[in-house]
């Protein structure tokens, strides 16, 4: 490679080259990737760069008589495989997958984009993204490189291609793990001339006209009004004076999620050029929201994403610091199994982290009880991070399945043999005809979620107390609740074939949408809307109209106030007696006839006025919920009601206490603070726990 400098011809002409590369779309999923009657299976990080070549045979050796079924290496590694600009060097790797394969373990490689070694730091400093105070970020860490940079695509491009020609065609290596949690950690986004390039490129092919542009970002507010795209910067609050236009921060957030969808679909392009009948995926960090994992549903093969539940959060009761939620976590299963069936977790807790404010331990069995958690929820399979605790460098106090000695087993290492070994044993109960139960799948429900909506709703919270993903969990909570099998959607997704689907907070909407929505009701579907829906077009304009126009024929109702309360002040709300506080959200409802109240306001100077309704249309029922409560209690009994007049049998289980059917099998458990019982019928043969789940155990049964 020639030594390029940056300069705008250069990245011109690089930027020419880039696209020219085929973008492979994911071929049909091989059946042999991850055979059925498998079900789960578990790996293990391992970094050999940071270890003796005299260790590595043991090591490996060691990893699996921890029972693990795969190894997991080289993200980090770009400095190793590439020592000098143009010097490859995968010895060291070929030595290790060999060691893994003598040892029966199967491996996922990674590309290194991560870690950018020195040369090529110090050489193109240009590759490193600027924050959003102009500083260009340095060597010594990771994640620094600015991925809109067609020179460090270049740069990519030659190590992926390298990589792959060299383990492509190699029946010991599974799958690719493209970069790692793709991201910028704290630095969130880079205002990078390139980036500044590819967003102004992004945005004219999208407007076309700058008359567009100005008309959609609503320029005529402060004369924001631009001439020419080449105006246009990326919308940064750190060199505005007063808030952006909300309509550019919108798009920018849209084009950033689309640039790294691009990125990663570069390096899936180039892996699969020569990749034989191997997966590629990238781990997507757990509830992130600056990386859509929907706009890369084409490219992945597998759906992975990295959980770290237990570092240092309080969690609801006394346990639940040590629990983690298994709310959020059977909600990211439930939205990375829903792409093709393909998903698990690429990095589950292995023990204490190291970055959380206070660290402490999990719950003894808490790691055993969440790799059944993945069993439950249907994923394919949970890889760890990591092997050894490391001795040196920035993640000391972190935990591995082996302690500081290199050869311990730790005890969340014990955890995950178990785990696995139990996996095996539940194996010999495959049953390839299982049927999935009839009152199980009758409340099948699609979860509908949109990042334009929460990219909109952060962009302008109206009030500090609205969170979105907590409004989220309020209602998965209620359908984890009724014992409902989910699946967490976007709405490019089919949810016809759902009888139910729920969609919180779908603050911009299309009137194609609400088609979709009316005619799935017209046809039998029963359908969930919450309070702040409908309030603005993609564009994230208002509607020159009533509040919230186009769903208001849909629910039967106007919507002529809402209302947030200040913190310390909260209001009620009644329904069947019982009184529910709130403070974030309240929509006050003006329903018309033949819409039914189910909760009304009891203070405030809108009380008695409905705050949640429900209406037949066609075949199906429409129920909207406008009011968000502190505790999701009211959602909780709102939505029970809709399963039962549904006449969908809704369990009502513990929050928190997460059930599933998953090949034949009933899986439980038990993130609450108390003990709680399994929902069996007749006579349950009981494979793993007992019927009595004490806080962080597992129970898994099957009825037969
Ligand atoms: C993840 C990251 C890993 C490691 C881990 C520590 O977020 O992908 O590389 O840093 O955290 O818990």
């Amino acid at each position: 490679m020639p030594k390029l400098r940056w300069s705008p011809v250069v990245c011109a002409t690089l930027a020419a080259i880039v696209p020219l590369l085929e973008q492979v779309q994911a071929p049909e999923p091989n059946p042999n990737w991850f055979p059925k009657q498998d079900m789960l299976t578990i790996g293990v990080y391992y970094y050999p760069e940071a270890w003796p070549k005299s260790q590595w045979a043991r090591d490996m050796e060691n990893i699996r008589k921890l029972n693990m079924e795969f190894v997991h290496m080289g993200e980090f590694a770009w400095y190793f495989m590439e020592p000098q600009e143009g010097k490859f060097d995968f010895d060291w790797l070929e030595q290790n997958v060999e060691l893994a394969a003598k040892n029966g373990l199967k491996v996922v490689l990674c590309t290194p984009s991560p870690a950018p070694p020195i040369w090529l730091s110090r050489a193109h400093p240009e590759i490193l993204m600027v924050d959003a105070q102009g500083r260009r970020m340095e060597h010594g860490s990771r994640e620094q490189a600015d991925w809109s940079s067609p020179l460090y695509r270049e740069y990519v491009t030659k190590i992926v291609t390298e990589l792959a020609k060299k383990f492509g065609n190699d029946k010991r290596v599974w799958g690719w793990q493209i970069d790692n949690e793709l991201s910028h950690y704290g630095k969130r986004f880079s205002y990078s001339e390139a980036a500044t390039r590819k967003f102004r490129d992004w945005l004219k092919e999208k407007y076309g006209t700058i008359d567009r542009l100005n008309e959609d970002w609503g320029g005529a507010f402060w004369s924001q009004m631009y001439q020419s795209f080449d105006q246009v910067d990326i919308p940064n609050e750190e060199v505005l004076v007063a808030d952006p236009s909300p309509h550019a921060v919108l798009d920018f957030r849209r084009w950033f999620a689309h640039e790294a969808a691009d990125y990663l679909s570069m390096q899936a392009s180039v892996i699969r050029q020569y990749a034989k009948d191997q997966w590629v995926t990238t781990n997507f960090m757990s509830m992130h929201g600056d990386v859509n994992p929907a706009y890369s549903a084409k490219t992945l093969d597998v759906f992975s994403w990295t959980h770290y539940p237990v570092h240092g959060e309080l969690q609801e009761g006394p346990l639940g610091f040590r629990l983690g939620s298994g709310e959020v976590m059977s909600f990211m299963h439930d939205f990375m199994r829903s792409f093709n069936g393909l998903s698990g977790s690429m990095e589950l807790q292995p023990g204490q982290v190291n970055w959380g404010e206070v660290n402490p331990w999990p719950l003894p069995g808490a790691i055993h009880m969440w790799l059944l958690r993945a069993f439950g929820a249907g994923a394919r399979l949970v890889c760890t991070y990591r092997y050894r605790q490391p001795i040196f460098g920035s993640e000391l106090y972190h935990k591995g399945l082996a302690e500081t000695d290199g050869v311990t087993p730790s005890p969340g290492g014990r955890e995950y043999a178990q785990a696995m070994a139990e996996v095996v044993q539940l194996r010999k109960h495959y049953d390839p005809n299982a049927k999935e139960p009839q009152d199980y799948g009758a409340r099948r429900t699609a979860f509908l979620i949109s990042f334009d909506n929460r990219w909109d709703i952060e962009i302008h919270k109206q009030t500090k107390r609205w969170n979105t993903e907590a409004h989220w969990m309020r209602y998965y909570r209620a359908l984890k609740s009724v014992e409902a099998p989910v699946d967490v959607i976007t709405a490019d997704r089919d949810f016809t074939k759902y009888p139910f689907v729920v969609a919180p907070a779908y603050q911009l909407i299309s009137q194609e949408l609400v088609d979709r929505f009316t005619a799935y009701v017209q046809n039998g579907g029963h359908l969930v809307l919450t309070c702040r829906t409908g309030e603005k077009d993609m564009r994230g304009h208002l509607w020159e109209g009533p509040w919230a126009q186009p769903i208001l024929g849909l629910i039967g109702a106007k919507i002529p106030i809402y209302d947030d309360l200040p913190v310390g002040v909260n209001g009620h709300v009644t329904a069947e007696g019982k009184s529910y506080a709130w403070g974030s959200w309240g929509d006050v409802l003006e329903p018309q006839s033949g819409t039914q109240v189910l909760a009304q306001y009891a203070d405030q100077f809108y009380a008695n006025r409905p705050a949640a309704i429900t209406r037949k249309l066609g075949k199906g029922s429409v129920t909207y919920i406008g009011v968000d409560t502190l505790d999701g209690e009211l959602e909780r009994a709102l939505l029970r009601r809709v399963y039962q007049a549904a006449g969908a049998k809704p369990a009502n289980l513990a929050p928190n206490f997460i059930v599933d059917w998953r090949d034949g099998f009933w899986v439980a458990t038990n993130f609450s603070s108390e003990k709680q019982t399994i929902p069996a019928a007749g006579n349950p043969q009981v494979l793993v726990g007992s019927r009595e789940v004490d806080p962080g155990q597992p129970a898994v049964w099957v009825e037969r």
